[in-house]
């Protein structure tokens, strides 16, 4: 880094002289402007090209940096072009580490309808134009559905008088693996919606400085949470997998929205449909791509070659899957705490009552009581519900 950091130095004070000193050999033989491709689709054209001058003297434009001195000494024009073109000067740099880093610049490109600028330009300009104002919109545009949801129908309360006996939701390990998993969603969230967003609603509040400092160790927080979401989210993929696999009557839940304005539910197994939209579409697909980009942006993922365009497309995946899995996600933290009375029990102890699960998952407790499943999975479930005077058995 820091050799990459002289070297730029060492450029920028040289005007570019020590450059051209090592890309001379390209510069020497000045090259038909052939298009360079940047990525499928994307043809990148030679700088050369589309200079206004090159269009009024072709001759002028395919002059060496030699050749330029002469008539217009100091003006190093044609060395810049091949720095805009992506030639490689030398690095000291080994090329395993950093294949990139006698490139100074990313070649430009030229995108259908925008004029010709480079790849990191294009890239941030995407970044700041697009992603942070319709993704924080989205953001807010679902938080306000979800505070309008809750005040104008409110809450799923649980209907009738509390039976008493309690049945054996989730498991030790289950909820383990749950909580393991938001402790790191949560952090990455709070960190990542500051890396997004806070310049615009906090740096104004508290300042520079202490938005600076907190930045940092935010980002770090991130970098270290994200491979530890990764551990945590395959858990919970494995352990929930199972019940979460389609059956016969999820499609009739989705097509009824649950029965959410029927005023009842739709009988489900132990999830039901819209619980399996967020695992197939939440956790696995949007968590994985998150993972996946991740692991890329920190590095971590072996046999790619990391170069800026990796970096930048591993960026843009993660933004958008992030923003996607937040939506779905604030959903079901909704759903989860506020609006369902009763299931966060379920989550922080491992039980419910038996009228919550007959409310919300009428066909799990018809299996539990026609002995199809076990009440009480796991022996320390026994043992609660014994100490608490609780019966065994439904
Ligand atoms: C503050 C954050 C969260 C809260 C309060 C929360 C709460 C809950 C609750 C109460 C349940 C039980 C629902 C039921 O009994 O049917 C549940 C289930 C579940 N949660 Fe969360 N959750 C949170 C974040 C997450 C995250 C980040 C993930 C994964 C990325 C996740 C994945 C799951 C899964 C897989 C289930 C099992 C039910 C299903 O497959 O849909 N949760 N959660």
């Amino acid at each position: 880094m820091k050799n990459a950091l002289t070297f730029v130095c060492a450029l920028m004070l040289s005007g570019g002289s020590a450059w051209a000193q090592t890309a001379s050999a390209a510069a020497a033989q000045p090259t038909p402007a052939a298009p360079v491709v940047v990525a499928p689709g994307i043809q990148s054209q030679n700088i050369m090209d589309v200079k206004p001058e090159a269009s009024a003297d072709p001759a002028y434009a395919s002059q060496t940096n030699g050749q330029r001195a002469q008539v217009q000494p100091g003006n190093n024009a044609p060395m810049w072009r091949q720095v805009g073109s992506g030639v490689a000067g030398y690095s000291s740099l080994p090329v395993t580490q950093a294949p990139e880093a006698g490139v100074l610049i990313q070649p430009f490109v030229q995108y259908p309808g925008s004029r010709l600028t480079n790849a990191g330009e294009a890239w941030r300009q995407v970044r700041n134009n697009w992603l942070i104002p319709y993704g924080g919109s989205l953001l807010l545009i679902v938080l306000g559905a979800i505070v309008l949801f809750h005040v104008k129908v409110g809450p799923i309360k649980v209907k009738g008088e509390l039976t008493g006996r309690m049945i054996e939701r989730f498991s030790a390990f289950e909820r383990s693996a749950h909580w393991a998993n938001v402790a790191a969603f949560l952090t990455l969230a709070v960190s990542g919606l500051l890396m997004a967003f806070g310049k615009f609603f906090l740096l104004p509040i508290i300042g520079t400085t202490l938005f600076g400092w907190l930045a940092y160790v935010l980002k770090n927080a991130h970098n270290f949470a994200g491979p530890l979401f990764a551990v945590s989210l395959l858990v919970v993929i494995v352990t929930f997998m199972r019940d979460n696999l389609p059956a016969k009557g999820d499609l009739n839940w989705l097509l009824k929205g649950g029965g959410v304005f029927a005023g009842h539910e739709i009988d489900s197994g132990r999830y039901n449909a819209g619980e399996k939209v967020v695992f197939w579409g939440g956790v696995f697909v949007l968590g994985l791509t998150v993972v996946v980009s991740g692991l890329v942006m920190d590095k971590l993922l072996p046999g790619l070659t990391y170069e800026r365009s990796t970096m930048q497309i591993a960026h843009m995946v993660h933004s958008v899957s992030n923003l996607l899995m937040l939506v779905m996600m604030m959903g079901h933290i909704y759903l989860g705490t506020l609006g369902t009375k009763g299931a966060l029990d379920g989550m922080r102890t491992g039980f419910v009552d038996e009228i919550w699960a007959e409310q919300h998952h009428k066909l799990w407790l018809d299996d539990i009581k026609s002995g199809k499943i076990a009440a009480q999975r796991t022996p320390s479930a026994k043992l609660a519900n014994a100490a608490a005077g609780q019966p065994v058995q439904v």
